[in-house]
């Protein structure tokens, strides 16, 4: 893989077709809960372009709360040893849950978070991802919303990042290997 600081992102997903997509996924989940209040449980950092826009066209109330997870660290490869960094302030018993992730790749990330998530009793828990590289996939779990299903490329942007570039990009682009 290249250097971060010289690399040009290719657009993948333009800036009108994420706009377009959350809010289709808004208006799923927020007819998927009516009469609810959700408890968003962001993922650091990836998620949190999309949570910010995701949450904003909600029509269901909603407490937002986060937690960070390392499983990268400066690497594009995943090592398959997932640690808590920040924990959650919000206690989960009784709530429904939604956690929102930037990527959904080889899974062992996700898989690890909500197998935690699962033991403090949430009342449901469900899992909304920007993208989602199905074919990566190594351990068995599914989102239950998800923006994107993207190709095996290393992608960048609205959140996801390149050894911590381009997060503020507001399209998705990929990075082409040397
Ligand atoms: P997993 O454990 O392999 O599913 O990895 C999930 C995490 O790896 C995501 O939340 C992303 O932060 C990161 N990740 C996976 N693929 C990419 C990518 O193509 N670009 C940027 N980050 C990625
Ligand atoms: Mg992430």
């Amino acid at each position: 893989m290249i250097d971060p600081s010289k690399a040009t992102p290719k657009e993948l997903i333009s800036e009108a077709a994420i706009q377009a997509r959350v809010s289709e996924l808004a208006g799923q989940i927020s007819r998927d809960y009516a009469g609810r209040e959700l408890l968003v449980v962001g993922i650091l950092k990836g998620s949190w372009v999309f949570l910010a826009d995701l949450v904003r066209r909600l029509t269901v109330p909603a407490v937002i709360d986060f937690m960070t997870v390392s499983s990268y660290g400066a690497s594009t490869k995943t090592s398959g040893v997932v640690k808590i960094v920040l924990d959650l302030k919000c206690p989960l018993e009784g709530r429904d849950v939604l956690v929102v992730e930037d990527i959904l790749d080889t899974g062992l990330t996700l898989k690890y978070i909500i197998d935690g998530l699962k033991l403090r009793k949430p009342r449901s828990l469900k899992i909304a991802t920007l993208m989602d590289k199905p074919e990566r996939r190594r351990v068995d779990i599914k989102a239950d919303y998800i923006g994107f299903a993207v190709p095996d490329k290393f992608v960048v942007g609205y959140g996801a990042d390149f050894g911590e570039r381009f997060r503020h990009l507001p399209y998705i682009g990929y990075i082409e290997e040397e």
